[in-house]
């Protein structure tokens, strides 16, 4: 076993074992030490890693070996190579998690709300967590631009308090927007701007217990994260709505006895399908009969594929429509910028629950984006992304068909991620216990349902990874279920 620890400064004092009998390429061991190191905590953001003279030196290895071993972790995101021949760790690598969960354990459902919206989860080779939007497409350049016309025009009097609903410049450029782009009937009166969509379903839900709601319909499978928790936390009955191949089963939704539903009708969030026009017009024959509220998360919509988006519910009956809008997944979710097109009805008491939460969102932000609207930076940057994501859901697909056949991709015209359904034989927990173990994050649709059972299912957030990244993670997935399998 050899072992260095040098101290002749802090850009050498690495901790390195070496196990010459194991059977493991040395440069193997150096990279999984490394990376452990980094997980662990103990090599921070930043930290200069030692030249690979010094560390062969020490090692008694020669210097390829260490050169292989970094360059693997450079590949991998963990290290960064600095101009001037240095090596540190990567600026993006987070802290160690708390008490230095396994990969495993990322995957359980108490790390769940924490890791799948957190970007980068360290731990895994690959991952294809969901809800995650490539940041680093961002339109950076154009975007300050937006940010220069904004401080060098905006008059004095937008820097002060604004009313609940955000900046008028937003309203005037979102409703055109929406109204060219997503078929609403929107008018500037009836925006709202607010925290993203998270921020949105809040208000809403309390304005609907407000306005005397009791119970509220959710599509089932969803996500476990937002509306069902704050409806539950607001007092509400929660109802799970079957959702079949074409989105939610409406049937089930008139035995509901609900006042509210949410629906993702242009890409059903996780199993991907699109909510046909008939059910459409039946969900809002159900809502105008019994007065009720439908909450339209269309945030997805603008990346479809294989054919031209299908408008928005809310262009149908404006009156019971609530269209919630993010730029999350088109722009950032850093930004924090979402968008209500609310019901006249209800735009006061949005915007006073608005106020109450926060006074209103940053307005340097908002006028930023109507700037970018407005001069059709957005349009180009959805232009630019489309054959982006496009191309790596075609790899995933690809891979899918290739070294999993019998897996049965679904809802893959649209969005971010794709999911595929598990033949029976295969138990979903197990294949995603079994996938951690090689390597790889994936959620099962399992812990989304609301009522209870239905076919075993993975989701594939395809939108971050490259696309041998993505043929890596199926081959993974791939061994781990021969593994589930057996022989
Ligand atoms: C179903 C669904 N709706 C909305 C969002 C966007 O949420 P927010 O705008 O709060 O970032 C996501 C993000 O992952 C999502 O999965």
């Amino acid at each position: 076993m050899g072992r260095l620890r040098t101290n002749s400064g802090p850009a050498e004092d690495l901790l390195i074992e070496l196990n010459r009998d194991a059977g493991v390429p040395l440069h193997r061991q150096i990279e999984g030490s490394i990376r452990a190191s980094i997980r662990a905590g103990r090599l921070r953001a930043g930290a200069s890693l030692p030249p690979t003279r010094t560390l062969a030196a020490g090692l008694g290895v020669s210097r390829g070996v260490v050169v292989e071993a970094y360059q693997q972790l450079v590949a991998e995101g963990y290290l960064a190579s600095r101009s001037g021949g240095y090596t540190q760790v990567a600026a993006s690598m987070p802290p160690a998690a708390a008490g230095g969960g396994s990969a495993a354990s990322m995957t359980q459902p108490a790390a769940r709300s924490a890791g799948f919206r957190a970007g980068f989860r360290a731990g895994f080779r690959v991952d294809f967590g969901y809800g995650r939007t490539d940041v680093s497409q961002f339109p950076r350049a154009a975007w300050l631009r937006s940010v220069r016309t904004v401080l060098t025009t905006a008059p004095n009097d937008r820097f002060a308090y604004l009313d609940g609903r955000g900046v008028p410049e937003l309203h005037g450029a979102l409703c055109d927007y929406l109204n060219r782009v997503r078929g609403t009937s929107s008018v500037p009166d009836n925006v709202v701007i607010c925290n993203g969509y998270g921020q949105g379903i809040s208000l809403l839900i309390q304005v609907l217990v407000r306005h005397g709601a009791r119970r509220i319909a959710l599509e089932d499978p969803s996500p476990n994260d937002d509306a069902r928790v704050l409806a539950g936390a607001a007092g509400l009955d929660v109802v799970g709505i079957p959702v079949g191949p074409d989105g939610v089963q409406v049937e089930a939704l008139h035995r509901a006895d609900a006042d509210a539903v949410v629906l993702t009708p242009s890409h059903q969030w996780p199993t991907g399908g699109l909510l046909s026009a008939a059910a459409r017009a039946e969900v809002i024959r159900w809502a105008k009969r019994r007065g009720a509220i439908v909450v339209e998360d269309d945030y997805d919509a603008e990346y479809r594929y294989d054919r031209s988006p299908v408008g928005a519910m809310q262009g149908l009956a404006p009156d019971h429509v609530v269209y919630c809008g993010t730029a999350s997944k088109t722009l950032a979710p850093g930004l924090r910028l979402g968008w209500l097109v609310v019901p006249p009805q209800l735009v006061a008491d949005v915007a006073a629950a608005k106020v109450l939460a926060d006074r209103g969102s940053p307005v340097i932000d908002q006028l930023t984006f109507a700037d970018f609207l407005v001069r059709g930076e957005f349009d180009r940057h959805l232009r630019r992304m489309r054959p982006v994501y496009r191309r790596r859901r075609d790899a995933l697909l690809n891979a899918l068909r290739t070294r999993l056949p019998d897996l049965e991709p679904a809802g893959v015209a649209a969005g971010q991620h794709v999911v595929a359904w598990l033949p029976p034989d295969l138990d979903e927990a197990a294949v995603v216990t079994a996938a951690a173990r090689h390597g790889l994050g994936i959620h099962g649709v399992g812990p989304y349902r609301i009522a209870g059972t239905g076919p075993g299912g993975l989701i594939f957030g395809y939108a971050i990874l490259g696309e041998a990244a993505i043929a890596e993670g199926v081959a993974l997935l791939a061994t781990a279920i021969r593994e589930v399998r057996g022989p």
